[in-house]
């Protein structure tokens, strides 16, 4: 059984924790796409783990864990996370595989991040200056990119640093008046990386069809969310990669149809960070009250997330467009002490009822949600272990989003660990 965990909103929907719960289950986990944008957390009891770019069944050690080729990996992150693992007793040794053919960040690709979003003042993206962006670029612009092969010659790839740095510097100080990079102290820094990475550097495509071949189980973890999604969210304002399940097949090299089931993950209301359109945002107090109660601020950036009613015309469209056989509600518990829920079960647009999302901004921008009231419930949550235990206000929300959204939730948040999670029957 092979499964994808995806998420269907913008992104911290509560993937990580999901993927931990399945990896129970699984061999292999693999990260197919985004790189150390994506903040991932799993709590654990008392311990909390949040993974940027090792896959979140990486804290079960009996997992072998994929970062597969559309991957961009920053090596500095990587390493701190193995080390920080390793550091609270969990060895990442033998067991972590990364693609040869996996893009690599460096720190010219956050440099421009950085002077690109500060030069574009209002219309910037928002990114998490992670470098992503610049990186997506020079893999697809080709003649200066760099891959996880590369740190198997430190010798050719020094060389290739020197062009890139040249052109990146002329680049930087023409566009923005910056100062020159040291391509010594890039230099440097691969000779470490490549001391630390190029051993745990594999044809992962092989690794995961050898896996397939001989029965073994694979959880894909999706980063960030559907409509964050470079080709189908709401671009400007996406991430550089496919982060939908669109992007499983071609980020990892395993065919759609290898994959069983699709479980897309959503709060029980929406968030977003950065900038972009959100039609059914909380600019307000009950917005205020969901993002102290939810604890939302990045996992990676730490900014405020923008929070809103749970958008069905959004989650349906991920859905679609995702193959989503069903969902994990998460959050429900933050919802616990408004009088009132709003669910938006279509749009507005032009004085027509629509309940197909319109991913292009500007026909998104007319989107006035259509909501549906329901009563909301004062009950803690957060010991409740089965469907039934929720107060029945609480089921009929869950119920009325498995109507708009026309598939079946199967598991249910109720708190941030591990077993705060309700498994659902279908
Ligand atoms: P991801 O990027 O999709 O993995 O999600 P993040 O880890 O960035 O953000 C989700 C946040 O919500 C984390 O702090 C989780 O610990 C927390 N969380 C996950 N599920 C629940 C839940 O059901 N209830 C509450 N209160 N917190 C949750
Ligand atoms: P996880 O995997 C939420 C958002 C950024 C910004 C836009 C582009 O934790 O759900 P980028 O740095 O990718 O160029 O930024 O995408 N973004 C995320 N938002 N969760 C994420 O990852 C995100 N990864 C990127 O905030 O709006
Ligand atoms: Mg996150």
């Amino acid at each position: 059984m092979n499964t994808c965990v995806v998420g269907l909103q913008w992104g911290d929907e509560g993937k990580g924790k999901v993927v931990d719960i399945l990896a129970e289950d699984s061999d292999v986990v693999v990260r197919y796409g985004g790189g150390s944008n994506a903040g991932h957390t799993v709590v654990i009891g008392d311990s909390r783990f949040a993974l940027h770019l090792l896959p979140s069944g990486a804290i079960r050690e009996s997992m072998l864990c994929v970062i597969a080729n559309a991957v961009v990996v920053d090596p500095d992150v990587l390493i701190q996370e193995i080390d920080g693992l390793a550091q609270r007793g969990i060895s990442l040794a033998d067991r972590l595989f990364i693609s040869e053919n996996a893009h690599v960040v460096l720190d010219y690709h956050k440099r421009e991040d950085q002077l690109r979003e500060e030069s574009l003042g209002k219309r910037k993206i928002g990114t998490t200056i992670r470098g992503i962006g610049p990186c997506y670029a020079d893999k697809v612009g080709r003649s200066y990119a760099v891959r996880m092969s590369d740190f198997r010659d430190v010798a050719a790839l020094a060389e290739k640093l020197r062009t890139i740095l040249a052109y990146k510097n002329k680049l930087f100080a023409a566009l923005y008046g910056a100062e020159p990079m040291d391509v010594n102290a890039v230099i440097e820094n691969c000779k470490l990386y490549a001391q630390r990475l190029a051993p745990c550097t594999t044809d992962t495509t092989e690794l995961l069809h050898t896996a397939i071949g001989a029965g073994r189980s694979i959880l894909f973890e999706g980063a960030q969310g559907s409509l964050l999604d470079l080709d189908h969210g709401t671009f400007p304002y996406v991430t550089s990669s496919n982060s939908s399940s669109l992007g499983l097949p071609s980020g990892c090299g395993v065919p759609a149809k290898m994959v069983h089931k699709y479980i897309g993950v959503a709060k029980a209301y929406t968030t977003r960070v950065g900038a972009g359109p959100f039609p059914t945002e909380l600019d307000n107090e009950i917005g205020q009250y969901i993002r102290e109660k939810g604890h939302e601020y990045g996992t990676t950036t730490g900014r405020p997330r923008r929070c809103g009613w749970f958008d069905g015309v959004a989650a349906a469209y991920s859905i679609r467009i995702g193959s989503v056989d069903s969902v994990a509600l998460m959050h429900l518990d933050t919802l616990t002490g408004l009088k009132q829920l709003n669910l938006c079960r279509a749009y507005e647009i032009d004085g027509q009822e629509r309940t197909f999302f319109p991913a292009n901004i500007d026909r998104l921008a007319k989107a006035r949600p259509v909501y549906e009231a329901l009563p909301g419930w004062d009950e803690d949550l957060s010991e409740a272990t089965s469907f039934e235990a929720l107060p029945a206000t609480a089921r009929t929300y869950v119920r009325r989003i498995e109507q708009i959204i026309g598939k079946p939730v199967e598991m249910i948040g109720v708190g941030p660990r591990r077993n705060q999670t309700i498994m659902k029957s279908l």
